[in-house]
């Protein structure tokens, strides 16, 4: 089975999740305003899901037996989600989070792709209930924004 392709887009799936777990934290915490309450305790939420998913991704890598040398470095540099530096308020932080869950979205296709190319269900399966779950979460923070 070639399976070159599905991990190149596994690893790209995982840094994006990384810089995304990583900026979840940050808006966790910085967040402000009358939002706070909901939006901290929506973001941890949200991190713990992305935690759990970038250990089922590394495992998976795992699985075709390339192991993970995951750096900051090579993390960023692989990743196109961008990590968060200047200060923003709590509506962009829901902003910046949908057009992630876009880069992520894409990526996740990338891999479903690469799975069916080779018939690999179990990634596709995997990477699919990512994507059920982050269009579900897309409609609701698209909705808390209206
Ligand atoms: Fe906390």
């Amino acid at each position: 089975m070639e399976t070159a392709e599905i991990v190149v887009s596994l690893n790209t799936l995982l840094a994006n999740y990384q810089v995304f777990y990583n900026k979840l934290r940050n808006f966790h915490w910085n967040i402000e305003g009358p939002d706070f309450f909901e939006l901290h305790e929506e973001f941890e939420n949200e991190y713990n899901t992305v935690k759990e998913n970038i250990d089922v991704v590394a495992e998976r890598i795992r699985v075709f037996g390339v192991k993970s040398n995951f750096t900051f470095k090579k993390t960023l540099e692989l990743s196109k989600i961008k990590e968060q530096e200047k200060e923003i308020s709590a509506l962009e932080m829901v902003r910046e989070l949908l057009h992630d869950y876009e880069i992520l979205h894409d990526r996740m296709l990338d891999a479903v792709n690469a799975s069916l190319e080779t018939g690999d269900v179990v990634t596709e399966n995997m990477i699919t209930g990512f994507m059920t779950e982050l269009e579900k979460r897309h409609w609701m923070f698209t909705s808390f924004l209206k």
